[in-house]
């Protein structure tokens, strides 16, 4: 597993200095040395963002797409390898309105045509995760431009998740690995937790430290189902047009304060009985 992610890890080189003040103020209070390698977030709130100002649902996705780019940016200024966003799921194409749907497959055209380059200038390359051959011919060709043009980049590895669900990517796994094992001629019982990473959309990437949802849902909304499994979750109240660069900091700095612990026992989980079977059970 380690080494499919290391051969294809991006090694951004810090650029702080192109950080706001506001940027660097916070950077100034995180633990260099602990910084996340990757960073997922569920992106919501565009449409309430939008009707708390009156204003159409498609102006809050238009909004939502420029702090895409500020906070891709911010991301690869501070050296973090990793950057997925959810940014069109299979529900969100199966079950909103077909001109909502349209007008974010134009805005994701746009958004991609005129920030290449600006991914060039950050060193940012691109990639897209999920069910991507069902979208539009020109969208997906326009995705395939964006990945070639950004592939040899080695700064963040921006990834979208489009058309994406956490479920269908499990399904689409496990056909791939049935396919896999019917080739060796192996039966289930070979069947590991890597064999199912590795036919996993996000098989080249780490499982991500921090997941971050913004607008206050406190939903995983069938993201990233296999890989969130010892993910932090960080919440925040704030619309996703509303949110930037400091907040992602913020967020660090939240997520640098918790104890990953991966089912073993805290920091300050006292004293370990050394002869366990000394203690008695009492179940009344
Ligand atoms: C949730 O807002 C957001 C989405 C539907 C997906 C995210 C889309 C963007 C950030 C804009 C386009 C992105 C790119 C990369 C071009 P919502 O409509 O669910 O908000 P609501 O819950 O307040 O209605």
């Amino acid at each position: 597993m380690q080494s499919t992610i290391d051969s294809l890890s991006p090694s951004p080189t810090l650029r702080i200095d192109e950080l706001s003040p506001e940027e660097r103020a916070v950077y100034a209070t995180l633990k260099p040395e602990r910084l996340p390698r990757h960073v997922a977030i569920i992106m919501d709130g565009n449409g309430r963002w939008a009707s708390r100002r009156s204003l159409k649902r498609f102006v809050g996705h238009q909004q939502g797409a420029k702090t895409v780019q500020q906070v891709t940016e911010t991301a690869s200024r501070i050296g973090l390898p990793w950057l997925t966003l959810y940014a069109f799921s299979l529900e969100n194409n199966l079950r909103r309105p077909r001109a909502e749907v349209s007008f974010l497959m134009r805005l994701l055209k746009t958004y991609l045509e005129s920030n290449v380059e600006r991914m060039r200038a950050n060193n940012i390359r691109f990639r897209c995760i999920g069910r991507t051959h069902e979208l539009a011919p020109d969208v997906q060709e326009k995705m395939r431009w964006v990945e070639e043009t950004t592939a040899e980049n080695t700064g963040t590895t921006l990834t979208l998740a489009l058309n994406y669900g956490g479920r269908s990517e499990l399904v689409d796994a496990f056909r791939g690995l049935v396919v896999e094992l019917k080739q060796k001629h192996l039966g289930p019982e070979h069947i590991t937790e890597e064999d199912i990473h590795r036919h996993l959309y996000t098989a080249h990437m780490p499982d991500p430290d921090l997941l971050i949802r913004t607008s206050g849902e406190q939903r995983i909304s069938n993201f990233l189902l296999w890989q969130i499994a010892y993910t932090e979750i960080f919440v925040t109240e704030r619309y996703w047009p509303d949110f930037s660069g400091v907040h992602l900091l913020e967020a660090i700095a939240n997520f640098q304060c918790r104890e990953r612990r991966y089912g073993a026992i805290g920091e300050d989980g006292g004293e370990v009985e050394e002869d366990p079977d000394r203690i008695r059970i009492a179940v009344s």
